[in-house]
């Protein structure tokens, strides 16, 4: 263990990750179930070597300027809209996300989203856990369809990708949009339309690009507008990327016929409208949250964290520009 290292946890996470940390370095671990509030997390870092930080915490130049000691900050995320790098690479602070390891566990439960929301499962959960099935109908909750139908994919990164790959067992034909074509061998066959056209094709339409200013409201009331009436949309990317009044709008009024969100615009706090609607499945932001791969996050972030106080570039860099003028 050296013991001039200290590295901050800024959010409780398994045991066995934080003793692993132990046998290395000085921890300092978050150890209640609130998030500390920017105040607290400064005071942490003020003589911390290294942070392991959730993607809600946000690191900029005030939170930087408060910690001279400050050589890696590790995301357990694989976004990375809370830190803003250029701060970063300014305080001479390498910063890192968890890329890969959550690909196919965020897919997954996309596609549970999707399917509850197309098959009204939470809504007909909710029906029948209040005592209301007395008998069975022909007409009960008849959900819309899955196979067979157009999927669209806002994001064809790596989770997108791995999105699109479970499609195939639904026979769908899938449509994406990015800023950029993707070259022929990563497509799997989907299809790259423009953005106004993935609103208007997809039956079911999954977002995950990942945040920046230029996605602020990509979804909004004139997009849901072109959406079909009986389309499902889908958000496990961030909340910001869909403007939450304009869906909860959008959901009363019938114009699409149902959501799922992971994601939502002032999380945790909700926009009061979704908890009125039956026709929107919501769970919090958990869709990388499986154990396995909550530990593969927290590893890779701790492997980062490893790598960077020991003098090497840590295996998911963000800021590569900072390694010529990194802190010692
Ligand atoms: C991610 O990894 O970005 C997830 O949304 C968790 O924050």
């Amino acid at each position: 263990m050296n013991p001039s290292l200290r590295v901050v946890v800024s959010r409780r996470i398994f045991p066995d990750l934080i003793e692993a940390l132990q046998r290395q370095f000085v921890v300092v671990a978050n150890q209640d179930d609130h998030a500390w509030a920017p105040g607290e997390l400064a005071a942490a870092l003020r003589d911390a070597d290294a942070a392991l930080i959730a993607g809600g915490e946000r690191v900029d130049e005030a939170l930087l300027a408060q910690c001279p000691r400050l050589k890696v900050v590790a995301n357990i995320a694989v976004g990375y809209n809370n830190i803003d790098l250029a701060a970063c690479t300014r305080h001479g602070v390498l910063a890192t996300n968890t890329p890969d390891v959550l690909n196919e566990a965020t897919a997954d439960h996309a596609w549970a989203l999707l399917l509850a929301a197309a098959r009204r499962v939470g809504e007909s959960e909710r029906w029948l856990r209040s005592g209301h099935w007395k008998r069975w109908t022909f007409e009960m909750f008849n959900g819309a369809d899955v196979s067979g139908t157009t999927l669209g994919v806002l994001g064809m990164g790596r989770i997108g990708r791995a999105i699109a790959r479970r499609a195939a067992g639904f026979s769908m034909r899938v449509i994406y949009h990015n800023r950029q074509r993707l070259p022929a061998a990563q497509e799997g066959g989907a299809q790259y339309v423009a953005l106004d056209e993935l609103f208007a094709q997809s039956d079911h339409l999954v977002l995950v690009v990942p945040y920046s200013q230029a996605v602020h409201h990509i979804v909004g009331a004139e997009q849901l507008a072109r959406m079909k009436r009986s389309a499902v949309l889908v958000n496990i990317a961030r909340g910001g990327v869909v403007d939450d009044a304009a869906l909860v709008a959008a959901l009363r009024e019938g114009r699409i016929a149902a959501a799922g969100l992971d994601v939502y615009e002032n999380e945790p706090a909700l926009h009061p409208g979704f908890l009125e609607l039956e026709n929107v499945v919501l769970t919090p932001h958990i869709a990388s949250s499986t154990r396995a791969t909550r530990t593969a996050m927290a590893t890779l972030a701790s492997d980062n964290v490893r790598a960077a106080l020991a003098g090497q570039v840590p295996p998911s860099l963000l800021n590569p520009e900072v390694l010529g003028n990194r802190r010692r």
